[in-house]
C-alpha cells in the first residue's frame, strides 16, 4: 500500500487526477472505476481540462461507477448519474454506451452489473473516496464483507453525512446499490483519496487497524496495487 500526504485537499485529489490521466494515456481503451462525493471533483476537473487541451481522449474509455441511490430517478440532480454527467461525462468525448452506473430502480440487478464489469475485462483503475465511518462505495460497516454489487441500507452516520447535498436528512434515500468489496478488490489498481479532518480516523483505521468489515476500506491492506492519497488533515492521526 502506497500512502502519500499532501498539504491541501486539492493537491491530494490532483495526484489522483494524474494517475487517471497516466492510465488513459498509457491505455486508450482503459476501464475506469469511478466514484462520486465531493472529494474526487478536482480530479474530474483536471481530466476535463486536459481533455479540452487535447491531452486526454475518452473516445475508447469505458467506465463503471461504484454506486447509486435506490429510488431516485437518474434525471434527479442529486442522483449519482446526474453528478457524473455534470462533473465528467457531459464535458469529455466519452461515448454514452461506454458509461455504466448501477441502476437505482427497485428491480436493480447487481449480478448483471458484475457480469458487465467482468465481460469488459475488469476495472484497470478504481477511484475511491471514503466515508467517515470507513465505507467505500456504499459498503457500510457490517459483520461481513459483501463480494458483488448489492443493495445496501445506509447507516444513520452516512445519511447524516450526505444530508448536506439534500434539503434535509429526511430526503436522503435510505438505500443505495453499490459495487461490493470483491468488485473493488478485483480492480487492477485502486486509488483512494481522503481529505479533511473528519476522515482522519477512517484513514488511520484503514491503514493501521485490523482488516475488518467494520472498517470496509481496511480490506485494501490486502490489495496488491493500492495508493492512498490524503491531505494533512486526513493524515493527522498517522504521525508515528
Ligand atoms: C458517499 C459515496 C462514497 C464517498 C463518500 C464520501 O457515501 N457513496 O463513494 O466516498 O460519500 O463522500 P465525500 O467525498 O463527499 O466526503
Amino acid at each position: 500500500m502506497e500512502f502519500h500526504v499532501y498539504d491541501t485537499a486539492r493537491e491530494a485529489c490532483e495526484a489522483a487526477g494524474f494517475l487517471f490521466a497516466a492510465q488513459i494515456t498509457r491505455k486508450g481503451d482503459s476501464i475506469l472505476g469511478l466514484a462520486t462525493g465531493s472529494t474526487p471533483i478536482p480530479a474530474y476537473e483536471m481530466m476535463v481540462e486536459w481533455h479540452k487541451r487535447g491531452v486526454l481522449d475518452f473516445s475508447r474509455i469505458r467506465t463503471f461507477n461504484l454506486d447509486e441511490y435506490v429510488g431516485i430517478d437518474y434525471k434527479n440532480p442529486l442522483s449519482y448519474h446526474a453528478f457524473m454527467e455534470e462533473n465528467l461525462f457531459g464535458k469529455v468525448n466519452i461515448r454514452k454506451e461506454n458509461i455504466h452506473l448501477p441502476s437505482g430502480n427497485a428491480a436493480a440487478d447487481g449480478e448483471a452489473y458484475d457480469k458487465m464489469i467482468r465481460d469488459a475485462g475488469g476495472i484497470d483503475i478504481q477511484l475511491l473516496g471514503i466515508g467517515r465511518n470507513g465505507h467505500i462505495g456504499f459498503n457500510e460497516p457490517a459483520d461481513e464483507f459483501t463480494y458483488g454489487t448489492h443493495v445496501v441500507t445506509l447507516t444513520e452516520d452516512t445519511i447524516e453525512a450526505n444530508a448536506r447535498f439534500f434539503k434535509s436528512a429526511d430526503e436522503v434515500p435510505r438505500q443505495a446499490i453499490s459495487m461490493g468489496v470483491g468488485n473493488i478488490m478485483a480492480a487492477k489498481c485502486v486509488v483512494l483519496v481522503a481529505t479533511g479532518a473528519n476522515k482522519a480516523q477512517a484513514v488511520y483505521d484503514t491503514i493501521r487497524g485490523p482488516i475488518t468489515p467494520r472498517v470496509p476500506a481496511s480490506i485494501l491492506q490486502l490489495h496488491p496495487c493500492c495508493v492512498i492519497l490524503a491531505d494533512r488533515e486526513a493524515a493527522s492521526l498517522m504521525k508515528d
